[in-house]
């Protein structure tokens, strides 16, 4: 399997107002909001890969804190990879260096993990399979 890309998350400062874009220009379904990270989450599928508007609970939670210093915008892009574990292995190897040293569940259920971005050309990678 080739990787896809799973989805885009994009920081906003608020879900309902930032929906409005995908429902009323696009068209699209607009999720029930899920709480995760200390953020609300919908999500808007396009198919194989989807985007997630990420609008945080608290100013000191992960997405409080990127609104604070970067505004709205794109936070992380999430690749789905054949083998998680197999790309974390691969990251460690290779001196990537791993915000989640080992897979967690994030939103959906899924298991994810955050790979810094310092090496990765300043992009927040989440990995998912
Ligand atoms: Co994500």
């Amino acid at each position: 399997m080739q990787p896809t890309i799973a989805h885009i998350g994009i920081a906003v400062a608020s879900v309902d107002a930032a929906a409005a874009f995908y429902r009323d220009v696009l068209g699209l379904h607009v999720s029930e909001p899920e709480l995760a990270d200390g953020a609300r989450i919908v999500h808007l599928d396009f198919g194989p890969s989807a985007v997630e508007l990420l609008e945080p609970l608290a100013d000191d939670s992960p997405i409080g804190k990127f609104l604070a210093r970067r505004g709205p915008g794109i936070h992380h892009v999430c690749y789905r990879v054949p083998d998680l574990d197999a790309a974390l292995a691969a990251c460690r190897a290779q001196g990537y260096t791993l915000i989640d040293e080992t897979p967690r569940t994030g939103a959906g259920g899924c298991r994810i993990a955050f790979v810094h971005p310092k090496a990765t050309n300043g992009i927040l990678i989440e990995l998912t399979e």
